[in-house]
């Protein structure tokens, strides 16, 4: 792990990450840092396989969901960022991240996983920094999330702020 670990903490190595990256026709598939062997690579184009994407989940201890319904959250989704490794012939899906969005105003980020293997490499910082990005791309210049309180630093540090201008996120739940 510590080969990811220095790969993306290091300002050398964002460059070359950068010239590493590969996009194909449509601009949403992209690799960072590569060995002879060993790539990251994150897509919005790659169909995700809900069994695979439950076991990235289950890895993390999160409650499984009726498959049925992630299907369709999926297929609802603004945007759709999975992240892989890929090893030689074989690719792993490492993690995860969707948006819903109102397409013009606003979005909301949900399901942001990293596989344990992976974690604290930085790999969950860019997957992140690929999903602003890409809605930024779109216009969309509301980005709200739902932040676990173990995770609330995680994302205050790459911009979130929690209750800008005292506005408080409500919930409302069956009873
Ligand atoms: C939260 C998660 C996505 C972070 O991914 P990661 O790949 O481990 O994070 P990174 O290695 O990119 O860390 C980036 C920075 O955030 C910090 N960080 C990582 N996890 C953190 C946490 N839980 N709390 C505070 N800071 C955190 C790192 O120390 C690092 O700081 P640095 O830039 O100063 O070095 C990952 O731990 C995960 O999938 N957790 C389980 C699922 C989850 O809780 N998702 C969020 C649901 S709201």
């Amino acid at each position: 792990m510590s080969f990811w670990k220095s790969l993306f903490s290091t300002a050398d190595v964002s460059t070359t990450a950068r010239s590493n990256v590969v996009l194909n026709g449509t601009d949403t598939l992209s690799s960072i840092g590569n060995t002879n062997e060993q790539q990251i690579i994150f897509s919005t184009e790659r169909e995700v396989d809900l069994y695979d994407l439950e076991e990235l989940c289950d890895a993390v201890g999160w409650a499984r969901r009726p498959l049925r319904k992630v299907k369709t959250a999926i297929q609802n989704s603004f945007l759709v960022l999975s992240m892989w490794e890929q090893k030689g012939k074989k690719t792993r899906l490492i993690g995860f991240s969707r948006a819903t969005s109102d397409h013009a105003f606003n979005a909301t980020v949900w399901d942001v996983v990293v596989h344990p293997d992976f974690q604290g490499c930085g790999l969950g910082k860019e997957l992140m920094r690929q999903t602003i990005e890409r809605l930024r791309r779109a216009d969309i210049s509301n980005i709200t999330l739902f932040a676990d309180p173990q995770v609330v630093d995680f994302y205050r540090n790459l911009g979130f702020m929690p209750d800008p201008e005292g506005i408080k996120g409500m919930f409302w739940y069956p009873d």
